[in-house]
């Protein structure tokens, strides 16, 4: 509210930053872990002075630089961007709250290209010994900015004791909340999966030579399984230290129930196609096989983010900003001072669209056209509900999810939003929960016929027209 709206139609914007971060994460896993596996095959094939397997190393550390570099830093400076348009107060909150730990991050990243450009572009200039560190040094600056970034993307879902504790309000306790050690299991194991995965899919394709592509497929299964494995552990803790409002929100809905279970299933499948494939017989890694590991792995992958992000309801930055750009502090005086009336740029809206319902810098709803009332209404909408629900059609719709209620129904839920505990306190006056429920009522739907058709007695015929 304090912030001019973005509207994103039908997806919504927070959608929009959910698209982007599962299509980065897939990568920046990759980066992470595969640097860590050129690092070591490098190494591996140095030492037995096997040529054939350093010309392959070679050929994937630019399919590896094109994709990380390119295609991770492009969607990683999308997020920002994203971010920055949608949830710019929860934005703030994050820059303020980790400045430091920002500008390591991007110290870190800078080392982690120099160092990757340096180890593709000096490919066979380097001393042995000098290209191998590059790797090395390439491989731990990736992994300390996963560290740096999962503590801050922790701290949105569990900010611990940080905003209700005086005396908390530190850097170091932010940064080691109750979720940084689960994901930072969870993510390293899920670099080292992913990883393997990708190298699989790369290998299958492009390696010709039969005994390479057994060499990779066996030297690949090790880290790949104790990938699952770490995702497993990582993943039981994650749900152990989750806030309640976030466990509540994971039991409660059934659509997440199912996603759960089909994560489970996707990683047990993933485990054992490893195990009976390169684990136990390299020969199996035709591209088929490859391409169907990898598109599991990411189906996993997509999934656990999409949970892990659609549950810190209704919070974006939990107990810190509530998901429509409101502090849980400003409930109150919004209540009573008006949403419209409080919010800058909602203020100037009113103040242009409707100038003489402004009264000595007051807005008086009470002086409103009904054209300007549904506008206004729309305009709380957009602001109070729309990071969540989409209008008439899309994501999450606001409309058809109001059933057809009729419109005192619909006040009484607008003006008690958060006994749905997913959903926000309702931040503004009694009189903008009538001017939004006017709005809402212009969508929602008719009600369809059904068994009110069969329960009409003589004289209660208007029953169907509710
Ligand atoms: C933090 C995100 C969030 C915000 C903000 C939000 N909602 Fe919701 N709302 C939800 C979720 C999640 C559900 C459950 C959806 C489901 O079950 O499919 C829900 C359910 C609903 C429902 C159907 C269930 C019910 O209790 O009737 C309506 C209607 C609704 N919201 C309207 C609104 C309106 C109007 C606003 C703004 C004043 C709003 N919501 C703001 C997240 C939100």
């Amino acid at each position: 509210m304090h912030y001019p709206w973005w509207y994103v139609p039908y997806l919504t914007a927070p959608m929009l930053i959910a698209v982007i971060s599962v299509l980065h994460v897939l990568v920046s896993h990759y980066a992470v872990g595969g640097g860590l596996f050129l690092a070591v095959e490098v190494r591996h094939a140095y030492r037995t002075g096997d040529r054939a397997y350093l010309d392959y190393l070679h050929g994937h550390a630019g399919f590896f630089i094109l994709l990380t570099v390119v295609f991770g830093a492009i969607t990683g400076v999308g997020i920002w961007w994203t971010i920055g348009l949608t949830s710019p107060l929860a934005t703030e909150v994050l820059i303020r709250t980790f400045v430091f730990g920002w500008a390591t991050e991007w110290v870190f990243f800078v080392v982690e290209i120099a160092a990757a450009f340096i180890f593709y572009y000096y490919w066979g200039r380097l001393p042995e010994k000098t290209h191998t560190t590059m790797g090395w040094i390439y491989a731990a600056a990736a992994w300390i900015s996963l560290v740096l970034i999962t503590g801050i993307t922790a701290f949105m879902l569990n900010s611990g004791g940080w905003a209700t504790q005086p005396g908390e309000q530190t850097f170091w306790a932010a940064f080691f909340n109750p979720q940084f050690l689960p994901q930072t299991v969870a993510r390293t194991g899920g670099a080292l999966l992913l990883s393997s995965l990708y190298v699989y899919l790369h290998a299958s394709l492009t390696a010709k030579d039969a005994r390479l592509r057994n060499m990779i497929a066996a030297r690949s299964a090790r880290p790949a399984l104790l990938g699952a494995v770490l995702i497993t552990v990582g993943g039981i803790a994650w749900y152990c230290f989750l806030p309640p409002s976030a466990t509540a929100t994971l039991q409660s809905a059934a659509v997440l129930n199912v996603l759960v279970a089909l994560i489970f299933a996707l990683t047990i499948v993933v485990f054992f196609l490893i195990y009976l494939g390169p684990y136990r017989n390299p020969g199996w890694l035709s591209p088929g096989f490859a391409g169907s590991l990898c598109l599991f792995g990411i189906a996993a992958f997509s999934t656990g983010e999409f949970i892990r992000e659609s549950i810190r309801k209704p919070f974006i930055v939990h107990n810190v900003v509530l998901a429509n750009q409101i502090a849980p502090h400003e409930v109150m005086k919004l209540r009573q001072n008006g949403f419209l009336q409080s919010g800058i740029w909602t203020r100037a809206f009113v103040a242009e669209r409707c100038p003489t319902a402004v009264v000595d810098n007051q807005i008086d709803a009470s002086k409103l056209a009904p054209r300007d009332r549904l506008a206004l209404g729309e305009t709380l909408f957009l602001y109070h509900c729309n990071d969540c629900h989409a209008g008439t059609l899309g994501y999450s719709a606001a409309g058809p999810l109001l059933k057809g209620r009729p419109r005192d129904q619909v006040r009484a839920m607008v003006e008690r939003l958060d006994d749905n505990y997913f959903m926000p306190p309702w931040s503004g006056t009694p009189e903008e929960a009538r001017i939004i429920s006017d709005y809402l009522m212009t969508i929602n739907p008719a009600r369809p016929a059904g068994p009110r058709h069969f329960m009409k007695t003589e004289g209660s015929a208007e029953e169907d027209t509710e």
